[in-house]
């Protein structure tokens, strides 16, 4: 025994010692390079250009497009982003490496949101399958081809949390809650970056965008954000902090302000906390523009202001508002740009490529036979499939309508996006190719039945190739007659409505979440003429359903699911899949009601009471339309024998539950344990997600799911920032979603060890 301890301590400690070796090698070869460099290009590495600039933001102006080649000749220029495949990455390699003084290589950024050119599920569709997994998976497939297209940067995850319906880019995150979004943020992370970053398939990711930017007022892109320091350690930052625990390499900040301070020139932000308390070592790039931006925001005089105030932030790389070429360097000659401050900057810099191995081989990514060759296989193609049909939430099931039998009907499929092939890959997909989604009449061609399909409303019109060019026609109904005629003449009704996937996104917030167009006008004629409804939605947010939710039977929340969308709706649809998803966002009942999300504090007047003295609505419930977590299943569960055990020695609250699945189909299920604490020094939430796990449980068994919850579970941030614990009371639920579930309570006591 003592030999085998000896031999596993003395391999855990060379393996440590490597570790070691590995970064001080690292550190050396950036600081001998750093020795070399002039001031000017030091500030050419935090200088970032975008190549297609039409893709991702505004036009820069002329004269850059033309001394933007110069600038990466001259060693001016440290990264690009929209650079894309693998033969114009060597390209523009080449101007750098081949041409600069000391050939340093660029490092080439992109936006690979959700997969590359096989497009997964929409990050908020990955987020309901509650799948750690399935959402890793993706991201591992994503930076296989983007990788493979000459990348080696991408700018995700975005981990913004929100809990505003009406927000566009809610579509890029996982949702409202901090648990669910931090496990899924470390998911992606892991995904994109791999085991080895310097392995030719795997690429750096960028947490973003750092921070609160998903609390803009309103839900309107770009909005002043102004929060309590409460919310801001408890639910907007602990999804930032889980990417620099999984090992994240860069971090974007926000366009927003943050309680008066534009995120870009925020040192509280991003010096203190993300730099000082959580020890990030990578860099911050900034978002596209924002430290021209702070012009707007009132907080910079001019653009060598706003230089000043960026750098001095720990803002290392300025994305497209050219500021620190042209001023850093006059900055620093007088005195208000500290050296170290730019040394800083580009070390980070420099530590990141070094880390991708691009000094080793800075063509490393640049194999177009590669690209070839892994881009939309078979194998990332069945990856999308099956993290789309567990992306897939069931809402409502009446009678059991669904799944749907697989022969003898008459199916009207009615809706403009029924045969889209472009709207399901959804917004932020810039790689892929457009229509090449499976669309729902594809999807359902691979069954019996025999399918007719009518349009119904055009709500939308235009270019769909082009983000900005997307017309929300509101106004025709000329196809209603001809697809109730259908409905009336069929056996069942697929309604397949909801938004374009380009009504989601940057700048697509909507003011009203309800059906777009014509489409509410539809669904109730159709419904009028024929009730075996089943509606199947395509959106990229939560919408306003009361009116379905009150007469169709069978609701599918099928959001924007990428490249397989059609297969996975129908095999749903038909029952070869069970479905699985929950929501990680609440549905409101009525816009009225946003912001709601299910981890709201009791305040002082939870009522209900028999005055109007308490808080609420006097025109609507409190209550959502689906809670956080909802999400049916063709098969039914029962949870019971709850158990709580504390154990205060080991400072661990052990919780299991039994899970039988009583119904006749096999099935999965998102087994979720929440907390209450009953009473703190900072008011906590009524309940708060503490743990889950998706667990396969075949008909007719049932298996025992176990959780332990620590004082990373138990504790909570005051308003100093300070991570705390304290002994007392708390209720626990373990449920099927935030509303309903098996419930006890355990106390902790003085003795407990946290
Ligand atoms: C955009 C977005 C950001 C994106 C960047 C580069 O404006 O805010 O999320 O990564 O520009 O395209």
């Amino acid at each position: 025994m003592f030999r085998f301890l000896f031999l596993f301590y003395s391999i855990v400690i060379i393996a440590g010692c490597a570790v070691k070796a590995q970064e001080d090698s690292a550190q050396n070869k950036v600081e001998e390079l750093l020795a070399q460099m002039t001031l000017e290009e030091k500030i050419g590495q935090m200088n970032q250009y975008s190549s297609f600039y039409d893709v991702t933001g505004p036009a820069p102006g002329a004269g850059y497009q033309k001394d933007r080649y110069e600038h990466v000749k001259n060693g001016l220029v440290g990264s690009m982003l929209n650079v894309r495949g693998a033969e114009q990455v060597r390209k523009m390699q080449e101007v750098a490496v081949e041409n600069s003084r000391l050939g340093i290589p660029l490092i080439f950024g992109f936006d690979v949101i959700h997969g590359f050119k096989t497009t997964m599920p929409v990050p908020i569709a990955e987020a309901a399958s509650w799948d750690m997994d399935a959402v890793e998976q993706s991201a591992r497939i994503a930076a296989v081809e983007a990788s493979a297209a000459g990348l080696n940067w991408t700018f995700a995850p975005m981990v913004d949390i929100c809990r505003d319906a009406r927000w566009g880019r809610l579509m890029e995150g996982a949702g409202e809650d901090p648990f669910l979004g931090s496990a899924v943020a470390a998911a992606r992370v892991k995904g994109f970056q791999g085991d080895n970053l310097a392995a030719p398939n795997t690429i750096a990711a960028c947490t973003k965008h750092f921070a609160a930017y998903g609390f803009a007022e309103a839900g309107k892109d770009y909005n002043t954000a102004d929060i309590g320091l409460s919310t801001l350690y408890n639910v907007v930052l602990p999804p930032f902090k889980a990417t620099v625990d999984a090992g994240v390499q860069t971090f974007m900040n926000s366009f927003n302000e943050l309680n008066g301070i534009p995120a870009t020139g925020d040192v509280f932000l991003q010096r203190d906390i993300l730099k000082g308390e959580w020890g990030f070592n990578g860099f911050i790039v900034s978002d596209w523009g924002s430290i021209t931006e702070m012009l707007y925001h009132g907080f910079a005089s001019d653009g060598k202001h706003a230089s000043e105030i960026a750098a001095n932030a720990g803002s290392d790389m300025d994305m497209e508002s050219h500021l620190y070429l042209k001023h850093l360097k006059e900055l620093v000659d007088e005195g208000k740009v500290d050296n170290e401050h730019i040394d800083d900057a580009v070390k980070r810099i420099l530590t990141v490529k070094h880390n991708l191995g691009l000094f080793d081989d800075p063509y490393k990514y640049c194999d177009v036979t590669r690209e070839k060759n892994v881009t939309m296989s078979k194998e990332h193609l069945d990856a999308s499939l099956d993290i789309a049909k567990k992306s897939i939430v069931l809402l409502k099931n009446e009678n059991n309508m669904l799944p749907l039998s697989k022969s003898g009907k008459k199916i009207a499929v009615i809706g403009q996006l029924a045969d889209n092939k472009n709207s399901p890959l959804g917004n932020w997909r810039l790689a892929a190719d457009d229509n090449t989604a499976v669309s729902v009449i594809e999807g359902l061609g691979e069954y019996g039945n025999e399918i007719s399909h009518a349009q119904g409303v055009k709500f939308f019109e235009g270019q769909e190739a082009f983000i900005h060019e997307l017309k929300i026609n509101n106004e025709d109904e000329s196809g209603i007659p001809e697809a109730v005629e259908l409905a009336k003449s069929s056996d069942v009704v697929i309604l397949v409505l909801g938004e374009h996937g380009y009504m989601t996104g940057e700048g697509r917030s909507r003011a009203h979440i309800d059906l777009p167009g014509k489409q509410q006008k539809l669904m109730e004629e159709v419904y009028a003429a024929n009730s075996n409804v089943v509606l199947v939605l395509m959106n990229g947010r939560p919408l306003d359903l009361d009116w379905a939710n009150g007469n169709i039977p069978a609701i599918v929340e099928a959001w924007h699911l990428g490249t397989q969308s059609g297969h996975a709706i129908a095999q749903v649809l038909y029952g070869d899949y069970n479905p699985s998803g929950k929501l990680p966002m609440t549905f409101p009942k009525n816009g009225g009601q946003i912001p709601i999300y299910y981890n709201y504090k009791n305040t002082g007047r939870p009522g209900p009471s028999g005055l109007v003295f308490w808080s609420h609505y006097i025109d609507e419930t409190n209550m959502p339309l689906y809670p956080f977590g909802h999400g049916l299943s063709y098969t039914t569960y029962k949870y019971s024998d709850l158990q709580v055990n504390v154990d205060s020695l080991s400072g661990v609250v052990n919780v299991s539950v039994e899970v039988a699945n009583t119904g006749d189909m096999d099935g999965d299920e998102v087994v979720q344990l929440y907390i209450r604490d009953k009473v703190a020094s900072v008011t906590r939430p009524v309940r708060e997600l503490k743990g889950f796990e998706k667990v396969t449980i075949s008909a007719g068994s049932s298996k025992t799911i176990k959780f332990k919850l620590t004082k990373d579970q138990l504790g909570f941030y005051n308003n100093q920032g300070k991570f705390v614990t304290e002994p007392g009371q708390f209720d626990v639920m373990v449920g099927w979603s935030s509303k309903d579930g098996v419930v006890s309570n355990f106390t902790l006591g003085d003795n407990f060890q946290f």
